[in-house]
Parts: structure tokens; sequence; C-alpha cells
């Protein structure tokens, strides 16, 4: 399975030496994304762990100041990239063209994208879940080939879960997995939004999930390791 770490804005140089020493020390056959902030990205080299970042720019080099641009994440081993995460298109105002772009600029610089998917409690209520998920994942992926289409890992993260620690129930999450599954057949489909060491035994399962994108719980190394246990 895909266990990618997002980070967000944490974790100072003396914290994030700690986090690299302590990480060093999960031993595990799932795939581990690490997605640190910018600034971490250069510290963190380790065999095994995959680098992820948790924006784009959606432009390539040149004067846009305070962007970073894909090339500049490749050529400091970063092969993955959230992109379109709710907080981002919250309170960065991403639009649906933004995300578009930046899915574009990741392919074009071989990262692979992570497409953060996901309702508000009001959509759910309103019964517009598939309508949001629809138009968030057509717009995404509307220019590109099947080929570029397939690479896509996507995130299911409903914004009511993102660090509230409540969770859908477990046929909630499948309806919604099966759903994306019918318009992304090629991709992998990670849970996002309070997934932790005590909830992973309910999630687990979900056959059908083929991951999970942790926030609050990759900074808690020894809960992490707990919910990997778990896991198997
Ligand atoms: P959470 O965050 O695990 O703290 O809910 C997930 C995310 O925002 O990607």
């Amino acid at each position: 399975m895909i266990i990618a770490l997002n980070n967000k804005s944490n974790l100072d140089k003396k914290d994030m030496d700690k986090y690299i020493e302590d990480i060093k020390t999960i031993k595990t056959s799932h795939q581990l994304i690490v997605c640190p902030s910018f600034i971490n990205i250069p510290l963190l080299n380790i065999s095994n762990i995959c680098l992820g970042a948790q924006n784009i720019s959606s432009t390539d080099n040149g004067a846009y100041t305070g962007e970073i641009s894909g090339e500049q994440l490749k050529s400091y081993g970063v092969d993955y990239c959230i992109i379109g995460h709710s907080e981002r298109r919250e309170y960065e105002k991403e639009s649906l063209e933004d995300i578009k772009q930046k899915i574009k600029k990741a392919l074009e610089n071989d990262i692979i994208p992570i497409l953060c998917i996901g309702e508000t409690l009001n959509q759910r209520e309103n019964n517009f879940v598939y309508k949001v998920l629809e138009e968030e994942l057509l717009s995404a992926t509307e220019d590109l080939k099947e080929e570029e289409k397939a690479k896509i890992i996507i995130a299911y993260e409903p914004i009511w879960s993102i660090g509230t620690g409540i969770i859908p129930t477990n046929k909630e999450i499948e309806d919604v997995f099966q759903f994306i599954k019918q318009n992304m057949p090629k991709s992998k489909v990670l849970y996002g939004g309070s997934a932790n060491e005590q909830n992973i035994e309910t999630l687990k399962r979900i056959p059908i999930i083929d991951g999970y994108l942790l926030g609050g719980l990759s900074l808690k190394i020894e809960k992490l390791k707990l919910f990997i246990e778990k896991l198997d």
C-alpha cells in the first residue's frame, strides 16, 4: 500500500533533524512517501522513502517570485506532489484551473500528482458528493491522455474529516471509491482524513483502498508505527 505523509506547515530545522532520525526507524514493506514543507525537502534523503512536495508552481522556471517549479522540485529528488489539497483550495484560493495546470506541470516534470478531492459537510448533507467529486476529477484531468491519467494518484479526503477525528463509515468510503475508480480505472486511490492508529482497524476492512494520506499522524512517529503494524 501507499502511505503518504503530509507534514503540512510543520517542523522547523531542529524538529526536522529529529524527525528524519525517527522516520528512519520505521520498518515497512509499504511504500512511504514523505511530503515535508518545501524548506525541509533538501534534508530528506532516506533510502526506501520517497520524497513528495505539498505544492508545485503552475508555471515553469522564470520571474515568478515565491514560486517553486516542477523542474526545481525534480532536481531535489521529488517524485510525488500533493495537488489540490482542500487547505490550498480554501485558504490560497486555488481554482480548478490552477489545479489543472499544476497537474500538467507535475507530469511534464515526471512528478506523480497526488490529486486531493473531497466534499464539505454541507455538500454531503445536501447530496452533492458525487457532483463535487466528478467536477474536481474531470476538471483536473480533462486535457490529459489516458496514459497520463493513469499515473495520477487520487486522495479522497472528505473535508469534514480532515483534522476533526471524524471519519465516514466504511460504506460511505467504499461507495466513493467505487465512483472514483469508475472515472479513473487505472489510478491508485488513497483515503485521507483523520486516519489514525485506532480507526485503521476499521478502515482496513475496505479492500478497495490502495493506501492512506496522513496529516496529523505523519508527525507522531510512534503512533504512525502502530498504524503501519495494524495495517499489516
Ligand atoms: P489529517 O489530515 O490526517 O490530519 O486529517 C489529512 C490531510 O489533510 O491530508
